[in-house]
């Protein structure tokens, strides 16, 4: 039996979604933007999509733009900002804690004379909201902020930085929500932002589908240009298939959050406890109290996380150290929290999903017993 501890990077697909992609993919293949009865088929089916997903986020179904992944949306959200603005220039603001995605699609935008500055977070991976404010002025553009913190599972506090932001600034608000959509009750009529971006896998959906949300008015230039179909911000045949199990996939989630929550915390808490009682030099990074509930970061300070990972996969328990998206550099999140190289040495990100077993827990932690007793000899 193995146990799958990596939700963070990515989730099975529901047999639910699986059932409706393998529909589209077989049965109603055909090209949404044909004219003919096959094609419009298709067209309808993304209609109903967007219908759904707009429902549950509580944004209007013109807002709600499908694209092949979080980063595309991202990418789409900020270049669509920033050369908006080339002429002008100015600043964008980002937290240091945010994804590759983000972090390095700013970067790329620098060269042209754009100034990026970065807002630190304290010990619990919240971001300074003093800092935020300090560095709002008539020259940002762009606020480009995480929602959920993907390596500790850290909430960040939106509604607050958002209300900040809006009290100085005509800036531009864009939110990764990549690790909040399924995990939270996001509520986008209400959350003040322009432009939030997440991606179908992370809840059971399926792969290579993003959705870029983009509020009404707010215009952007767009990069990705052709057939001109999703609304002339993104061309490309749609992904038909994709866009009708990421419906599936956010209804599913977005109706059984609360049960799959309480599930899931219990199996936390059991695996943290668990956890502890192997290694007493055991440090929790994910601030229990203000985190997403599947996610939980901890240290086994004094030992390679990375060597524990290698053995633990042979065990058939698989989970990240540091951050999955960024491979085996050390974890520029955990080093803006403040932990020093041993701690970031031994840590390991374990994220559960709704399908995770209490089996696979009790699983995870026996083999955790026989790895760290091998590593200690
Ligand atoms: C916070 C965050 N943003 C963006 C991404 C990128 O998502 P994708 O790889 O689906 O494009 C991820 C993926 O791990 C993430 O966790």
């Amino acid at each position: 039996m193995v146990a799958y501890l990596d939700n963070n990077s990515t989730t099975r697909m529901a047999d639910e979604v699986f059932q409706e992609v393998r529909k589209y993919q077989l049965e109603f293949y055909g090209n949404p933007n044909s004219p003919h009865g096959f094609g419009m088929k298709s067209w309808e089916a993304i209609e109903k999509a967007r219908t759904k997903v707009a429902k549950i986020l509580n944004t209007k179904n013109d807002e709600i733009f499908f694209t092949s992944c979080a980063t595309e949306s991202i990418n789409i959200a900020i270049r669509g900002v920033v050369f908006r603005n080339l002429e002008k220039g100015g600043k964008i603001i980002i937290s240091n804690v945010e994804h590759k995605a983000v972090l390095e699609t700013v970067r790329s935008l620098s060269k042209f004379g754009f100034t990026v500055v970065g807002i630190p977070v304290d010990e619990r991976c919240v971001f300074d909201l003093n800092a935020l404010e300090k560095n709002l002025d008539d020259d940002v553009i762009l606020v480009s902020l995480m929602h959920v913190n993907n390596e500790v599972g850290t909430v960040e506090p939106i509604e607050e930085a958002v209300r900040i932001i809006r009290e100085r600034t005509k800036a531009l608000i864009h939110i990764d929500g990549a690790q909040s959509i399924g995990k939270l009750h996001v509520d986008l009529g209400k959350l003040d932002v322009d432009l939030f971006s997440f991606s179908a896998h992370k809840f059971h959906g399926p792969k290579g589908m993003g959705v870029l949300f983009k509020r009404r008015g707010v215009v952007i230039e767009t990069f990705m240009t052709g057939g001109g179909q999703e609304k002339n911000l993104r061309s490309g045949t749609q992904n038909v298939p994709g866009i009708v199990g990421t419906a599936v996939a956010l209804e599913l989630v977005a109706s059984q959050m609360d049960e799959d929550h309480e599930r899931m915390e219990n199996l936390r808490t059991k695996l943290l406890n668990g956890l502890k009682e192997l290694y007493d030099d055991l440090l929790l990074i994910t601030p229990i109290e203000n985190s997403v509930v599947n996610t939980l970061s901890v240290s086994f300070k004094g030992l390679n996380a990375g060597i524990l990972m290698n053995l633990m996969s042979e065990m058939g328990v698989f989970f990240s150290t540091g951050s999955a998206c960024s491979g085996r550099k050390k974890s520029h999140v955990l080093k803006a929290m403040g932990f020093d190289d041993e701690t970031i040495l031994g840590s390991v990100r374990l994220s559960l999903s709704r399908y995770t077993a209490e089996d696979e827990i009790d699983n995870a932690l026996d083999r955790f017993n026989r790895a760290l007793n091998l590593l200690r000899n």
